[in-house]
């Protein structure tokens, strides 16, 4: 039997709508109550509003499950790659050895850049952040290719693979040449024998006159991080991909801001603050042990980077998963005693005994770990946020496709509680104080 809610409001009664999703979350259906009591409901930071129903991402933070089209992020981790993921979150499936290499070969096809877009890298600054080079570059790519950014759904869902996968392809190509461009580096082509991750290496990190080949390894380590990232539901960055595509947006420019909205602390940025919070506590000779008498006097300046996620309530599935394979990554790589590896471990070991963080169900996140796998790695600081961008691209694409593609979508358009000044008068200038 369908259940409902009812809600008793002054004098009036209403039953609502109660909404059951296939994994059995249940949301009351609001839609008719501002029309039918002329309430809205209020809810700062949407945690417990549902904004769309969805078919991509499952997330359950109290048991720390997460899967993608039903996978269980654990299965893909171990048996997958980064560009099958992709395909599954793009198509709902996952691909066929035939679906697999047409797409492989889409992705190759779209790698180059046009050179009039190699033109605009020349005119940031040098020390411009990747972050917003590469939300600006995406935006402009559909000035290149404006057949496939009409800003009409119909047509953009027409044309939605063959510009899925030029994001897919071209955002790794678009990150590279940013980080060149901030070092004043000559641009290093994409090369069409390379798999994805080893081609974006060869991009960030070849010269001219020096071929720069990845260790298997630090491939996988990178095609790991990007799995991990995917999609994540609705989260703030995917749920402006939605919003800017509610309003008729095209996929370029969605997306595009989706890169700003990951580019925060509290989101994509973290990867980056954990590494600066790590440095910061050496620098000042503590082990972790201030720090984390800090982080629990609340203050969002001391926070424990790294810890903490609006759903999971429970350890982030995806830092468990990097947990181990960074591990692998760094013997492979000969790292040890790295002092903000000590400090990260100490942190951890720390905060998981600590009543405080215990307390409000604080545990790492995927970021607490993923920044040192990139620094590990060798991708430069302010790279971190960008690599997030490029593994959370297909989240965003299939996120927009939804919204591009649902015959009943209206624009996103939240109300408000107004609590400025009630009406008044206009008072002229000379009458001012
Ligand atoms: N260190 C210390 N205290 C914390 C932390 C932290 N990292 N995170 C939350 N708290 C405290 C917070 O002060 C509050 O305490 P109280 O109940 O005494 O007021 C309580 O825990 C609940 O926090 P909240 O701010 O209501 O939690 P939220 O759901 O709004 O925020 C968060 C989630 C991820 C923004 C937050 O935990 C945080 O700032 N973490 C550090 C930044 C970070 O690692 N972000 C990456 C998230 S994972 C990547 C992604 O998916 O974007």
């Amino acid at each position: 039997m369908d259940s409902t809610a009812l809600l008793t409001l002054d004098d009036k009664q209403l039953t609502l709508p109660v909404i059951v999703g296939s994994e059995n979350e249940k949301a009351i259906d609001v839609r008719a109550l501002r029309d039918k009591t002329g309430y809205i409901t209020f809810d700062e930071g949407y945690g417990n509003t549902g904004s769309c129903q969805s078919s991509i991402t499952y997330i359950d933070g109290e048991k720390g499950i997460l899967r993608y089209r039903g996978y269980p992020i654990e299965q893909l981790a171990e048996q997958s790659n980064f560009i099958e993921v992709a395909y599954l979150i793009i198509h709902g499936e996952l691909p066929t050895l035939e679906q697999r290499k047409q797409f492989s070969t889409m992705l190759t096809e779209s790698s180059a850049i046009h050179s009039g877009m190699e033109h605009l890298f020349e005119n940031f600054p040098a020390d411009g952040h990747p972050m917003a080079i590469l939300s600006a570059m995406i935006n402009s790519l559909g000035c290149y290719y404006p057949h496939l950014a009409t800003n009409d759904h119909e047509r953009d869902v027409a044309t939605y693979y063959e510009t899925a996968a030029q994001i897919i392809s071209k955002v790794r190509s678009l990150a590279a040449y940013s980080y060149r461009s901030s070092r004043g580096l000559p641009f290093i082509f994409p090369r069409r024998d390379l798999p994805y991750c080893e081609n974006f290496l060869h991009m960030m990190f070849s010269e001219p006159y020096h071929q720069y080949v990845a260790k298997p390894e630090v491939a996988a380590a990178l095609n790991l991080f990007l799995l991990l990232h995917a999609d994540h539901e609705q989260n703030c960055s995917t749920s402006t991909v939605r919003m800017v595509a509610s309003s008729g947006a095209n996929l370029f420019a969605s997306t595009a801001a989706g890169v700003c909205a990951l580019w925060g602390p509290l989101h994509g940025g973290a990867n980056m603050a954990v590494i600066e919070m790590l440095k910061s506590i050496h620098a000042e000779g503590d082990d972790g042990t201030k720090f984390v008498e800090q982080a629990k006097n609340g203050k969002a300046d001391r926070r424990l980077m790294g810890f903490g996620h609006r759903v999971y309530k429970n350890y982030d599935p995806r830092a468990k998963i990097i947990k181990q394979s960074f591990y692998s990554a760094l013997s492979a790589l000969k790292i040890k005693d790295d002092p903000l590896l000590n400090i990260a471990m100490h942190l951890e070991e720390a905060a998981l005994k600590d009543d405080y963080f215990l307390s409000r169900r604080l545990y790492p996140n995927v970021d607490f770990y993923s920044g040192l796998i990139m620094r590990a790695i060798g991708i430069p600081e302010n790279m971190f946020t960008v690599m997030f961008a490029i593994g959370r691209m297909p989240g965003w694409i299939a996120n927009w496709k939804e919204v591009a593609s649902n015959p009943k979508g209206r624009i996103n358009r939240p109300r408000q509680i107004y609590t400025g000044p009630v009406t008044r008068n206009f008072v002229p200038i000379d009458q001012r104080r």
